[in-house]
């Protein structure tokens, strides 16, 4: 069977996607189905290609036992036909990618958070954590963990 290929991205590819890339890759294993799925992530803008995850990010993963090894990407047009699902953090990165897929690609994007079982909102984000202190990447965590639980539920049905 063919594999299920999900793209998570964000604008610098080394916060919000790679630790959902993480997350979804460690359950997907969890749960054995690491033969099921191709998962990847990339940023909208390219600053930190070829970058480990920011250290803020790795250190709130780890306190989770979740390794972050991906390497900074910047996104390429190839990837909005190459991949199933393309699941932008949030609505400026998903603009950026309606912008750049063709019309037959653009129904495999949406919001990252249309996955989230506790967002009531059809347009809720995952807040970038950047700039601010260390609970902004706890939540983030919360997050990106609750919402990879559900997807891949919905995934593997
Ligand atoms: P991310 O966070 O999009 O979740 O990876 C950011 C990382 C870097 C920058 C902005 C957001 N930056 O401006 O360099």
């Amino acid at each position: 069977m063919e594999k299920i290929k999900i793209l998570f991205v964000c604008l610098g590819n080394i916060c919000r996607s790679p630790l959902a890339h993480a997350v979804f890759e460690h359950k997907v294993n969890e749960r054995g189905l690491s033969d099921k799925f191709e998962i990847e992530s990339c940023g909208t803008g390219s600053w930190h290609v070829g970058e480990l995850p920011d250290p803020r990010m790795r250190k709130e993963a780890q306190k989770h036992g979740i390794n972050m090894t991906h390497l900074g990407r910047t996104l390429q047009v190839m990837d909005l036909e190459y991949f199933d699902w393309i699941l932008p953090m949030d609505r400026s990165n998903m603009g950026v990618l309606l912008t750049k897929a063709l019309p037959e690609f653009k129904d495999k994007i949406k919001l990252f958070r249309h996955f989230d079982p506790e967002s009531t909102d059809d347009f809720a984000e995952v807040p970038d954590p950047y700039y601010g202190g260390d609970e902004g990447f706890r939540l983030v965590y919360d997050i990106v963990d609750r919402t990879c639980d559900n997807l891949l539920d919905k995934l593997s049905k």
